[in-house]
This record gives structure tokens, C-alpha cells and sequence, in this order.
């Protein structure tokens, strides 16, 4: 794909050289997002950063990233404090924010929203979740993330066993992860869900046909029992039109240390996309797992930044002109140890 001047609104866009080429450009930001560098290559660009739905990882590391290329951002953080609570169309939101904006980012609740938004925007737009649909910048820095903790144990994408936990039906951040992995080969996916919450048959499909081998079970510890990596997800529960439906699933598949201990390998990798549900009849992810060297939640989250700014720095065709403007930082960097 060519992403100068493009809109990125599904993984479906991507193809394996796209991927190597976007990790490429990451790699190489790496010394930006960890704060030992500076760079201008962005200044006087704006990111219009709108957000119609809860976020606190996708907005706050999609405008840093912004920020760590030296532009500019600003941001609607709900639907209520923009126009559209006025009655005004996505189109015509889009024709007026893209003209205030070099690049847009977008979350909105209703799936196809943000694609819709995109047709009527005059700079590019990146989708940052709509509804249960996508969520692409996810999947990247999901993909990135498991590329980079496989490698310490000398394993590669190809050849992949992984386990998807929990809401997969309207869990977006899942449906954008399958549909990325299915560019890989000799993948298998152990899908563990309650019956009602499965992969959607579309995505199901997708899996099928591109060669990825998966059951479907309810039982966890089954599910998580030769995998290298467990992904974990939380009931979406805004997705569901009665609250107390949510609230059946809620806690039925929490990973502690005993369960990980009595059925996982050594270095199966723990991630989860967050927020996970913390309250006590959830507990997705148990606290006691804090200790667990393979649990990368964190270095997940940290991985949007870098991915995030290699999506600007090649959307916006900038990938090249990284190191024109660049210096060391001149503050202190992190706590004293
Ligand atoms: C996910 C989302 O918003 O889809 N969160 C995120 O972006 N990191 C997952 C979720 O909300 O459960």
C-alpha cells in the first residue's frame, strides 16, 4: 500500500511488506519515543485528534506521538462538546475539522462511522476504533509487541499459537489482531470466549480461508494450555443493549498465577489491549500476576507511541526526513534510581 497521503481505516489494507516496512520506520523512532532524541520533522503540522467515545491509551499516545514529531494537537474528547450534538452530519464535520487539520484521528461508536467520515475529509484520517468494527493501530502495535517478546525466545510471527480471551464478538481490538495475523503462516489460534461472545462469522471466514488454524472453546485453562501467547480482552459491555447481559460474562475467564502456573509454558506471553476490568467479580488479569516476567501489558501500551508516530511519519511522508532536525534531549529523562 502506499500510505503517503492515504487514510488508514482497516487492517485490511495491509499487506506483510507493509507491516515490515511500518516496524522498519518504528525501529528506527525508537530512540524519539524513549525521550533520547528530539524531532522537528512535523513542526507547524496539526493533528486534529477526535475522539467521540472513552479513551485514555489510543488519544493520549496518538497525540504524543504527534507531539514527539514536533506537531501540534488538537482534540474533541466527546460527542457532546462538538457539533454533532448540534445535528450536524459526520461529512460535514469532516469537511470543516480537515480543513483546520494535516491529519486526522478518529473514534467514534458507530462501525463504518469513522470510513464514512474519511470520504468527506480533505487530509488523511485514521481510524482509532469504530464501535465493534476496527481498530487497527491496535492490531499494529498487538502485532508489533508479539513480534518483538517472540524474539527473545528465538520465535518468529510465522508459526504462531495464540490465545484470544474473552468478548471476541464485539471486541474490536481482536477483530483488527485475527485479521492481521492471517498474513502469517502456520498460524493457530485458540479462541476461548462463552459461546454468545465468538468471533463474528465474517472474521471467522476470513481465518478459514487464509489458512489459520483455530478451535473455539469456553474452558480457559484447555484454551491457554500450548500457546505462546494469551491475549486477554474485557466484556465490552457499552456494546451490549441490556447491561445485565454483560454482567453474566463478567469474571467468568480470569487468568491468575495458579491457573497460568498449572497450564501454560514457561514463556507464554500475557497481554491484554487495557483497560482490563480490575473490579473483584472481574479480575480479568489478577494482580498476582504483577510479579510474572511474561506478563507485557505495559510494554504493549508503551508500544503504541512508536508505532503510532511510524503511521504519521509515513502517512504524512516524513519517514525519511527523521534525523534533519535531530538532537539529543536536554531535560532529565525518567527518575532517579
Ligand atoms: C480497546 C478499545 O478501545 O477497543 N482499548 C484500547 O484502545 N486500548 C479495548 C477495550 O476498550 O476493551
Amino acid at each position: 500500500m502506499d500510505f503517503s497521503g492515504n487514510h488508514i481505516l482497516t487492517i485490511d489494507q495491509f499487506e506483510r511488506s507493509d507491516i515490515d516496512k511500518l516496524f522498519s520506520v518504528a525501529d528506527n523512532l525508537e530512540p524519539y519515543a524513549s525521550k533520547q532524541k528530539i524531532t522537528r520533522a512535523l513542526e507547524g503540522a496539526i493533528l486534529g485528534n477526535m475522539f467521540f467515545e472513552p479513551s485514555t491509551r489510543t488519544r493520549i499516545s496518538f497525540g504524543a506521538s504527534f507531539n514527539l514529531l514536533g506537531g501540534n494537537v488538537r482534540e474533541i474528547t466527546e460527542a457532546g462538546s462538538s457539533s454533532l450534538a448540534k445535528g450536524e452530519s459526520l461529512a460535514d464535520t469532516a469537511q470543516v475539522l480537515s480543513g483546520y487539520s494535516d491529519i486526522i484521528v478518529m473514534r467514534h461508536p458507530e462501525e463504518g462511522s469513522v470510513q464514512k467520515f474519511a470520504e468527506a475529509s480533505r487530509v488523511p484520517v485514521i481510524n482509532g476504533g469504530d464501535g465493534s468494527n476496527e481498530h487497527p493501530s491496535q492490531a499494529l502495535l498487538d502485532l508489533y509487541t508479539i513480534e518483538k517478546e517472540l524474539s527473545q525466545n528465538n520465535k518468529s510471527l510465522d508459526g504462531l499459537r495464540i490465545a484470544l480471551v474473552g468478548d471476541l464478538k464485539y471486541g474490536r481490538a481482536v477483530h483488527s489482531l485475527c485479521k492481521v495475523l492471517s498474513l502469517y503462516s502456520n498460524v493457530s489460534m485458540s479462541l476461548i470466549s462463552p459461546e454468545e461472545l465468538r468471533l463474528p462469522s465474517s472474521i471467522l471466514n476470513q481465518l478459514s480461508e487464509s489458512g489459520v488454524n483455530f478451535v473455539q472453546t469456553e474452558n480457559l485453562e484447555k484454551g491457554i494450555s500450548e500457546v505462546d501467547i494469551i491475549y486477554v480482552t474485557r466484556v465490552q459491555e457499552e456494546r451490549f443493549t441490556q447491561k445485565e447481559d454483560a454482567n453474566r460474562y463478567r469474571g467468568l475467564l480470569s487468568l491468575n498465577q495458579s491457573i497460568y502456573t498449572a497450564n501454560c509454558e514457561p514463556n507464554t506471553v500475557i497481554m491484554h489491549p487495557l483497560p482490563r476490568d480490575s473490579r473483584s467479580d472481574a479480575n480479568e488479569l489478577n494482580t498476582d500476576l504483577y510479579g510474572n516476567p511474561n506478563l507485557a501489558i505495559f510494554r504493549q501500551a508503551d508500544n503504541g507511541v512508536v508505532i503510532r508516530m511510524a503511521m504519521f511519519a509515513l502517512v504524512l511522508g516524513v519517514e525519511d526526513q527523521i534525523e534533519d532536525s535531530s538532537r539529543l534531549v536536554n531535560w532529565k529523562v525518567g527518575l532517579d534510581t
